[in-house]
């Protein structure tokens, strides 16, 4: 199945450890769109993505893919359907053992049937992207949390995913690093068109670098909009988001 990159969810709950933690969460994703959730830390967000990528089966609605829901495709559908999205996880998750360019190489290694040369080069060029040329072979142990960061963008990129999942980009890092992440990803999403779903608790990154910002709440979204809907937002949680930080003042398209 060829992915086109449409993400609908529909009343979607999810119960971990006989506890409800998604209680209904609907929402879609166009095609080349941009959604940010942002939420507190423990909502539900690495949950909804674990939804999204099929690793978590909901216990009520669904998750669909260009229509297709993901709980109900077959192995070899799902792992073609994996192939096809490029998910960033919180903390980078990189393999330690593996240099910076096994690691961007391993999906193409494991995907691909490519020569030798043209795995190389499309490492280097992936490397470029990301503004970390040269970095082959350093070991993550190496390198700091943004390059760390960097490096696993370019891996989540490296097949030419038609969506990308970034599940807390910015979190430990420290807040020059977190605006340098921010440009990167919406420079990258500038460049592709790749439907992104980034899942956030920092602002500053959703503003950054979503069309739209849905904020979740206790396993809910509370509200949804554009980046001008959820600036004038009333509520209570969005106006502790955005009294947390200068955004509601100056920040306008985040693309400085
Ligand atoms: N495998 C699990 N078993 C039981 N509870 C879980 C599991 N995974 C997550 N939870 C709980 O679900 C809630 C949401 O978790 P999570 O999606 O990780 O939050 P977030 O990513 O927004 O910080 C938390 O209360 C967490 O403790
Ligand atoms: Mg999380």
């Amino acid at each position: 199945m060829e992915l086109e990159g449409r993400i609908e969810v529909d009343d979607l709950h999810a119960r971990l450890g006989g506890r409800e933690v998604l209680h209904g969460v609907s929402l879609r994703v166009e095609p080349g769109e941009a959604l940010a959730i942002l939420g507190p830390s423990g909502c539900g967000k690495t949950v909804f993505l674990k939804h999204v990528v099929g690793l978590l089966v909901p216990h009520r609605g669904e998750v669909r893919l260009d229509g297709v829901a993901v709980h109900r495709m077959d192995p070899a559908t799902l792992r073609s359907v994996r192939s096809q999205m490029g998910v960033v996880f919180q903390g980078g998750a990189l393999f330690d053992s593996l240099t910076v360019g096994e690691n961007v190489a391993f999906p193409l290694r494991r995907h691909r049937r490519l020569a030798e040369e043209r795995v190389q080069e499309i490492v280097a060029e992936m490397l470029n992207l990301v503004d970390m040329a040269g970095t082959q072979d350093l070991l993550p142990g190496e390198l700091s949390g943004g390059m760390r960061k960097r490096v696993g963008i370019a891996r989540a990129l490296v097949l030419g995913p038609k969506v990308v999942l970034y599940d807390e980009p910015t979190a430990g890092l420290d807040p020059v690093t977190a605006r340098a992440v921010d440009r990167l990803m919406a420079f990258l999403r500038e460049r592709t068109r790749t439907t992104t779903v980034l899942v956030t608790h920092d602002l500053l990154t959703a503003f950054a670098v979503a069309d739209r910002i849905a904020v979740m709440e206790a396993g809910r979204i509370v509200a949804a909009g554009s980046r001008e809907e959820i600036r004038s937002s009333r509520h209570p949680l969005v106006r502790a988001f955005l009294e947390s930080s200068a955004v509601s003042e100056t920040q306008g398209g985040g693309r400085s």
